[in-house]
């Protein structure tokens, strides 16, 4: 049958986050936009494809936590290309059952994740802007697999840095956690600019010549985020210093990023 979803232009002369990402991660879903972005940002400071790793690592990590917790729904917003392992294998790897709806703005992300998600009710891609967060809390795939009268874990991993505050980011997180039922988790991650304020200034401003909002943000700005929930131990850290388990965990001399997991009480 043929596909009859509307041809979309993915604007490939520019760079976009999630492909920016792919090529710090070593991806192959990038451009010459997206890896010139990406040189930029390497340039501004050498350490940010360690971030990008870290992150990833410390995403394996609170899935991990927020499954053997007992929690079985996941909302990864802002998901990027699917890179092994995606949220939907480190949850099923704990508790079979886990369900997890990925939601990003990039339409490369949601043709890559339409083709390599499992067939089957556990896992759905929904292409929409966190910016507008009724457009997914009313999205019927979502409401299929989100149940908020049961626990949820509300992934927001490397994706409130691209949200400027006139976005109302603060406001945004609550409109995922005020409905959640007493349990529910939320992940956040988060370039953390009192790490290292000139990278941070270089690095924001190299994405802003690309057309990328990317705001690092002091560490009692990100804390606000979980404003009304009980920061679980060790709080909000360098990525490298939460729950490590691994040497992918990375380097805290090099890692200028913020990780913390929260339960709503
Ligand atoms: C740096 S990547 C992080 C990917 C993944 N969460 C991780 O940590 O490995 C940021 C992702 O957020 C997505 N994104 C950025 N702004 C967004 C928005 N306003 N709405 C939805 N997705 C957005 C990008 O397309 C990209 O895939």
């Amino acid at each position: 049958m043929a596909d009859e979803r509307p041809q979309v232009d993915l604007r490939t002369d520019r760079p976009h986050p999630a492909r920016v990402y792919d090529a710090l991660l070593g991806g192959k879903d990038n451009f010459a936009a997206d890896r010139a972005a990406a040189a930029a940002g390497i340039e501004r400071s050498p350490e940010v494809r360690d971030i990008a790793l870290a992150n990833r690592a410390f995403l394996r990590r609170v899935v991990t936590e927020a499954a053997r917790a007992g929690v079985r729904q996941f909302v990864d917003l802002g998901t990027g290309i699917p890179t092994s392992p995606n949220v939907h294998e480190v949850a099923q790897a704990v508790a079979p059952d886990a369900t997890v709806v990925y939601v990003d703005n990039d339409p490369i992300v949601s043709a890559h994740a339409r083709a390599l998600l499992p067939a089957g009710a556990t896992t759905a891609i929904i292409e929409a802007d966190l910016r507008d967060p009724d457009a997914i809390l009313d999205d019927p795939k979502f409401r299929a697999l989100v149940d908020f009268s049961r626990p949820v874990a509300v992934l927001m991993v490397a994706i409130l840095h691209h949200l400027p505050n006139e976005a109302d980011p603060a406001g945004i997180v609550g409109r995922f956690l005020g409905p959640a039922a007493p349990g529910s988790l939320l992940a956040i991650s988060h370039l953390g600019a009192d790490l290292a304020p000139e990278k941070a200034v270089g690095v924001s401003t190299a994405a802003a010549q690309g057309g990328i909002t990317l705001l690092p943000r002091d560490r009692a700005d990100i804390l606000r985020f979980f404003t009304g929930l009980d920061l679980l131990d060790p709080g909000l850290v360098p990525l490298p210093l939460w729950r490590p388990d691994g040497p992918d965990a990375g380097d805290v001399t090099k890692v200028w990023s913020y990780g913390g997991l929260a339960r709503k009480p």
